[in-house]
């Protein structure tokens, strides 16, 4: 979504901020612009439609947009189309503020009608250029004050990053439910909304919290709570690898990603596990005996990583689990569903989260809006959290009780792929912990065959071509449906989702269970099924299932485990994936599907790494 950069330093501003737009690029966007304090105090602002090139061009690299401190924007579009008029900063009517934000403002129509009644008029269809034109309304020469005041005006999400007329030396910013960051450098002092933004210039960085203010200038960063008081905080080291934003010489992040699997989940899960197999989870310290209820919530492939952590939970601990999407389970637990009578004097069963319950969140950004708001919602009655996140320090890994850091590195390409094994590496481990804190027996086999799925994964890769062939065989097909079962089946919702996002395709995924209810009735003669069975208790009854959609015409390919050679009776075509335990299929299985993915969008021309209306990072509603 958004990305978000501002620098305040002794050199012209404008190369530092386009080059950490660039940096930000993979979130997603579709406008970009900058803006400065010019010498005279002035502001001046460029931005337009398209990609960052455009921008370039347009402001002959910066030649055109002198001074030292600047903010600059790539958007993502939520109010209005995307538009040189629309695209940010914006800068308020009498030219007093420039910002940029990121987020929605609800109550921007409200506002609107308070500047609208005192003579304010409006150029964009967006709520941001509200924000700017509050500020100026409310300026009384104090950026400090004036922040203070309006951020109490606001509800909604946002970070915001802003530059008043006459302050030549100074940015200012403040965020509310989506990510932050400011960085001390000796090219000068910046904040984004993405550490991707800044590693570059400098890996010490600080963590802002909601409704802080940050006062940039190239001395020194100063944090402020709502009240104006001075924050002191500690610097956060960044151990990013500069590499993982190269392609390193793949001809796109996301193949490259595929291939960097093998290393992230090694990573993930190898200083976790003894020589002697013991589990060991960082500093989590879960009281299991006194759990009685599991939530696993995440957004999009997160959901699915979540549903297949369901799947290991259930089988390995006897206990159930409940897997939901952030955004549909915030809405069920809310303040607003029904209070106990507190005179009832029978037996009070209160069935809502409560100390009780463990609640696992999973996200790689650790940013996601509804995966945030969910996690602050569990927290409000008292629920343990524990999250799994890939970025390290980010919002969801503060706030939760507990985090496990998935390894995977900077994952790039809007469409996860290395992120998403390495969650799945790392829930798989946490079911067999959980396990042995409960009492059951140890799985070694399940630990022994963890640690062989890096090569497992290393081959698979090695074998692309065959996945390539049938992309190119099917790259004119229009609709692709995936089944499976039990732990096959979010294996399918992600094949299916990896083929939209990347390749726009119609692609659905069913539990093949649900055919009959209703899907099988699109099958014609050339429908391509992707069939997913590797569970040996479910496999006949996949086969089954692959049967009925044959004798409709449809053109199958099985993804099945080694041995199970009665599948090239039914299937068109058949992929094999090495022997694992049962429960770690889906580390295998889904590399194909991710190839395919890749692929298809390659032959078709697509822009792989950045899939038209996506986002890396969703972090409004
Ligand atoms: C976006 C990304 C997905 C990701 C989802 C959740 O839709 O494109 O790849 O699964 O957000 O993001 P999170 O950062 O919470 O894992």
């Amino acid at each position: 979504m958004c990305g978000i950069i501002g620098y305040a330093g002794k050199n012209q501003a404008i190369p530092f901020i386009l080059d950490g737009l660039a940096k930000l690029e993979y979130r997603g966007y579709d406008s970009a612009g900058v803006a400065v304090v010019g010498s005279d105090g002035n502001l001046v602002v460029e931005k337009c439609k398209g990609r960052l090139q455009v921008l370039r061009e347009k402001i002959a690299n910066g030649d055109i947009v002198q001074g030292c401190v600047g903010i600059g924007h790539t958007r993502w579009a939520t109010h209005g189309e995307p538009s040189d008029i629309n695209a940010h900063p914006h800068i308020s009517m009498n030219g007093k503020v420039a910002l940029v934000h990121n987020g929605i403002i609800e109550n921007y129509i409200d506002l609107k009608k308070i500047l609208s009644e005192n003579g304010y008029t409006f150029k964009s269809d967006t709520d941001t250029e509200i924000v700017a034109n509050i500020l100026d309304f409310y300026y009384n020469g104090n950026p400090l004050e004036t922040i203070q005041k309006v951020i109490k005006m606001l509800r909604g999400s946002y970070t915001l990053v802003i530059i008043f007329e006459g302050i030549t030396d100074k940015i200012y910013a403040v965020r509310k439910n989506t990510p932050l960051i400011a960085g001390i450098s000796k090219v000068g002092n910046f904040v984004a909304s993405d550490i991707a933004a800044l590693v570059s210039h400098t890996r010490d960085m600080y963590l802002l919290e909601d409704d802080e203010i940050t006062e940039v200038s190239s001395e020194k960063i100063n944090i402020y709570d709502i009240d104006l008081n001075c924050v002191k905080k500690d610097i956060f080291k960044v151990d990013w690898d500069i590499k993982s934003a190269e392609k390193e010489g793949y001809d796109h992040f996301m193949l490259k990603e595929i291939h960097e699997q093998p290393r992230a989940i090694r990573d993930t899960i190898n200083s976790r596990i003894s020589d002697n197999n013991e589990i060991i989870l960082d500093n989590i310290d879960l009281d299991l005996e006194n759990i009685d209820k599991i939530y696993i919530l995440g957004c999009g492939s997160a959901y699915y990583v979540g549903m297949a952590a369901k799947y290991a939970i259930e089988k390995s601990c006897g206990m159930s689990a409940e897997v939901d999407l952030s955004s549909e389970f915030r809405y069920r637990f809310g303040e607003n569903t029904r209070k106990m009578n507190p005179n009832f004097s029978g037996v009070k069963r209160d069935l809502r989260v409560n100390k009780s319950t463990l609640v696992i969140l999973i996200s790689q950004s650790g940013e996601t809006a509804d995966t945030i708001a969910a996690l602050r919602e569990v927290k409000k009655y008292g629920a343990k959290t524990l999250s799994i996140v890939n970025v390290v320090g980010s919002t969801i890994a503060r706030e939760s009780d507990y985090v496990i850091y998935t390894r995977a590195g900077q994952e790039v390409a809007v469409a996860t792929t290395k992120a998403l094994t390495s969650q799945l590496s790392l829930v798989f481990l946490l079911a067999e912990y959980m396990a042995r804190k409960l009492g059951f027996i140890e799985d070694t086999t399940l630990i022994e065959d963890l640690k062989k799925i890096p090569e497992q994964v290393e081959n698979l890769n090695k074998s692309e071509n065959k996945i390539k062939s049938y992309a190119e065989k099917f790259k004119t097909s229009d609709t692709v449906f995936f089944v499976g079962r039990g732990m096959d089946y979010p294996v399918a919702l992600e094949g299916a989702l990896k083929l939209k996002e990347t390749s726009y395709v119609h692609a659905e995924a069913y539990a093949a269970g649900e055919l009959k209810h209703g899907p099988i009735s699109l099958v014609e003669e050339g429908t391509l099924v992707i069939a997913v069975a590797t569970q040996d208790e479910l496999y006949e009854k996949m086969i089954s299932n692959i049967q009925e959609v044959k004798s409709r015409g449809a053109t199958v390919l099985i993804i099945t485990n080694e041995g199970n050679t009665s599948a090239e009776k039914v299937g068109d075509m058949v992929y094999y994936i090495p022997k694992t335990h049962e429960l770690l299929t889906p580390l295998l299985s889904v590399i194909p599907l991710q190839q395919f993915g890749y692929y298809s969008a390659v032959l078709r021309g697509l822009d792989v790494d950045k899939p038209r209306n996506l986002a890396k990072s969703v972090v409004v509603e």
